[in-house]
């Protein structure tokens, strides 16, 4: 048998009510990305024909999620009432006509939504098990998992064709104690599979149309039916927060490997963070508790020191990250430029060297080559309405302690003194001061201190107040001063 086209089930109609959660279950996230978009990138990975998502009217969000895919290529089918797995692929039938009837056939692959870790890889090798010459009809996944949990569990004969799928609701306890469990993946004939959907039936411990019971029935009507097996740690279902948080430290190990592997320094693996869409070039080096939201690009030779939470960024080659510093989406750090500690970026372009060593947000900023950016700048980019932009030249220095108040302009090589306030563009090479001018007056800490010490304190403590002070002290007046 060839296999001549492929189409793809993906099941998202069900709430997910053991998540406790207004959200539906498949936009439930792990290293920074839905279940569901997990699993579509995975799917996207066997470059099938068609791809048919299954969403439930009350639930526009998951629709949502798919239109907002790049490609615009996956469908969606619409399942009105959420009467079980195999009910929902029932509901495809339209959406898939021409792989199961007068219009032709091809292959359907089934996968949930909420099995977000499987891998292309063996997606692949269950697809080329249909293109054996004596291939399976109808194939399913299984894994032996350390706890077996409330997983289906598969009923095989001796050669290895699949009796049936006997749910964990529905299975006695000598059936419970199979070990080889459902990933939930099936893999079949799309005539066979949509001609034996027809006779399932709801007569199960849920009252649901199982999709599980295609074996069964497959194995009556005389069908060859098989199973692939997979890694336990790639078909983990999510059907509960701590499930999970489970599906999340796996993901993390396998990012935090890829990276290694890659040519990365993890100094304390364990505590950094990735998300799905991480890229980092070679010899970059990762100090403890680092965490990386979407969107973020490292090149090589990059250092992210302890404590940096970085998001959205693009790290420019040999640049050093931290310790402490925030960076937020839309941030570019240009080849060997520093950010250090406690400094937050948004939106803000730093050209080649420049460095905002300490206690600095720039926001909406753009920052020139081999600028310095002192202790202390905040540009002050909102006005409560709008965004504005900072833009600070090539070369320039920006004094500690300086608000540059946008939209502004500091020309290249200008110098900005500190604790200035910018309210105006500074030219090329200008220097510009912006603060009360500082006044001088000789002896008079002296003359302050020796007058204080003969009044005494004057503190009183707050024991034997009377009922209904307020508690606050007058102003003292003012005296002059010398
Ligand atoms: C299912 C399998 C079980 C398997 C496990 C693997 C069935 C009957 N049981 O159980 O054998 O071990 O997955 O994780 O198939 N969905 C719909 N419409 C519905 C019902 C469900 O689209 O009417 C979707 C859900 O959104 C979910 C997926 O199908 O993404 C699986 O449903 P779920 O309720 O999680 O099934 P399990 O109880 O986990
Ligand atoms: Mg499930």
């Amino acid at each position: 048998m060839t296999l001549s086209k492929l189409a793809v089930v993906v099941l998202a109609a069900g709430q997910g009510t053991r998540m406790k959660s207004t959200r539906p279950k498949v936009l439930h996230q792990i290293a920074g990305r839905t279940m569901l978009d997990h699993v579509l990138d995975s799917i996207e990975g066997l470059k099938p024909e068609r791809i048919v998502v299954v969403v439930a009217p009350d639930l526009p969000a998951v629709a949502e999620a798919v239109a907002a895919r790049p490609g615009g290529r996956v469908r969606t089918a619409v399942q009105d009432r959420q009467l079980g797995t195999g009910h929902a692929v029932a509901c495809t039938k339209t959406a898939l006509a021409g792989y199961h009837g007068a219009g032709g056939s091809g292959d359907v692959l089934v996968v949930f939504g909420d099995t977000p870790l499987l891998t292309p890889a063996t997606l692949s090798a269950l697809c080329a098990r249909r293109r054996a010459a004596d291939a399976p009809d109808l194939l399913g996944l299984a894994f032996q998992p350390a706890d077996p949990a409330q997983y289906g569990r598969f009923v095989l004969d001796k050669k290895g064709q699949v009796l049936r799928i006997v749910e964990y609701a529905d299975a006695s306890s000598a059936e419970r104690a199979i070990d080889l469990c459902n990933a939930g993946v099936l893999l079949g004939d799309g005539r066979v599979l949509f001609s034996l959907i027809e006779s399932l039936g709801t007569d199960n411990a849920k009252g649901e149309y199982y999709l599980t019971d295609l074996f069964a029935l497959a194995n009556a009507a005389g069908h060859r039916t098989a199973v692939g097996e997979a890694d336990p740690t790639e078909v983990l279902g999510i059907n509960s927060r701590a499930e999970l948080a489970g599906a999340e430290a796996i993901l993390q190990t396998r990012l935090r490997a890829n990276a290694m592997a890659n040519g990365v320094t993890l100094v304390d693996p364990a505590t950094v963070w990735f998300s799905a869409d991480t890229q980092l070039g070679r010899d970059v080096t990762v100090q403890p508790n680092v965490f990386f939201g979407p969107g973020v690009v490292v090149g090589n030779d990059v250092e992210i020191r302890a404590f940096c939470h970085v998001e959205g960024a693009t790290i420019e080659a040999g640049a050093v990250i931290g310790p402490y510093a925030r960076l937020r989406p839309g941030t570019v750090v240009g080849a060997g430029a520093r950010i250090g500690n406690f400094v937050e970026t948004k939106n803000t372009v730093l050209g080649p060297g420049a460095k905002a060593n300490h206690l600095t947000y720039l926001g909406d900023a753009q920052v020139g080559a081999k600028a310095n950016v002192g202790a202390g700048t905040i540009t002050c980019n909102y006005d409560g309405f709008g965004k504005h932009l900072t833009s600070i030249g090539e070369g320039a220095f920006i004094g500690s302690n300086t608000a540059l108040v946008a939209p502004v302009r500091i020309g290249k090589g200008a110098i900005v003194g500190a604790g200035s306030i910018i309210t105006e563009d500074v030219a090329a090479d200008a220097l510009a001061v912006g603060r009360g001018p500082q006044e001088a007056r000789p002896g008079a800490a002296k003359r302050f201190r020796e007058r204080r010490k003969s009044a005494g304190t004057g503190e009183k403590t707050g024991a034997g107040k009377k009922k209904g002070s307020s508690g606050k002290k007058k102003a003292p007046k003012r005296k002059k001063d010398g």
